[in-house]
């Protein structure tokens, strides 16, 4: 079984719930406590083993590539001051370690993911979704790369949503249940919530096979007029294994303002050295 060494990040939407924030910087570059979504989803995937993290952006989104670049002005500057650099260790990959192609027009995600097929190549690779903020200990994905080591094929993070939100996820079709391995039987994109077959819904994490990049390009639109990634990956149902995972991690929707504001809430409450001022006002506030 080959290991899952690459991770592709789609981050070229437009991200129109979050406007007008995201008019001129990208949503990954939001920032949750101190660092932005991109950094949170990059740390997930090193911390799984990943070597090479593949960008999928677009026209306004260079923030992103520099994010992770050395910042040469400003370390010299910093250091010219006697300033600590250790913010920035995590910015710092390893040279080569991120590279990025663009999709030209957001024409949905399966799309995002299919514009990365050449340096994917002949391998299984992750996806990683960066406004789905996942928390957990292992990482998300260290949890699913644990259970590709098991069974193989492909694996997505399933969770359980209410029936009424079933319209804005992948919702799967259940088979036979392991633990937290679920068997996909079958994968319907954005169903109403009276014609879901479930409510276990796919988040933003994904192990895939590369034939999954054959599929998207030959598959039409599907919801929403979009490529869906959905649609790719229901085709592979029956070819190649193909199982849920529930992790144990706590999600935060970063793309939706709720679940953006409950995330900083959330992260800021876990951190050392913001924890007692929030909490005291949260206090204040008599919450
Ligand atoms: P969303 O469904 O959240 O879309 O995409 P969006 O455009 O980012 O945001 P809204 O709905 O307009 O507010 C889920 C993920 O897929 C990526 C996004 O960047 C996000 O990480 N994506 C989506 C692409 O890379 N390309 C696309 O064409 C669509």
């Amino acid at each position: 079984m080959k290991s899952i060494r690459k991770a592709v990040f789609p981050v070229a939407g437009l991200g129109t719930r979050f406007l007008p924030a995201t008019k001129a910087i990208p949503k990954e570059m939001l920032t949750v406590v101190d660092r932005p979504l991109i950094q949170y989803a990059v740390e997930e995937a090193l911390e799984a083993g990943i070597e090479q993290m593949i960008f999928v952006t677009g026209r306004g989104k260079d923030a992103l590539e520099d994010h992770f670049d050395i910042a040469f002005e400003l370390e010299a500057t910093m250091t010219s001051r006697g300033k600590s650099l250790d913010a920035l260790d995590s910015t710092r990959m390893p040279a080569g370690s991120v590279v990025s192609v663009r999709q030209q027009q957001p024409l949905g995600l399966g799309h995002a993911v299919w514009c990365a097929r050449e340096i994917v190549g002949d391998e299984p690779f992750a996806v990683l979704l960066p406004d789905d903020l996942m928390v957990g200990r292992p990482g998300c994905l260290a949890q699913m790369v644990e259970a590709y080591g098991k069974v193989g094929g492909n694996i997505v993070c399933a969770q359980e949503v209410p029936r009424e939100r079933t319209a804005s996820y992948g919702i799967i079709t259940p088979g036979a249940q392991d633990g937290r391995l679920t068997e996909v039987k079958g994968l319907v994109e954005k169903p109403k919530p009276e014609e879901a077959p479930s409510t276990l819904g796919v988040v933003g994490r994904y192990i895939l096979q590369p034939e999954i990049m054959e599929i998207l390009s030959s598959i039409g639109k599907g919801a929403g007029g979009e490529i869906q990634l959905t649609d790719g990956m229901a085709a592979l149902i029956g070819r190649q294994p193909f199982h849920g995972v529930t992790v144990d991690a706590e999600r935060h929707d970063c793309g939706d303002k709720t679940g953006f504001v409950i995330a900083n809430l959330a992260l800021a409450l876990g951190r050392d050295d913001v924890a007692p001022a929030v909490r005291a006002y949260l206090s204040k506030l008599g919450l």
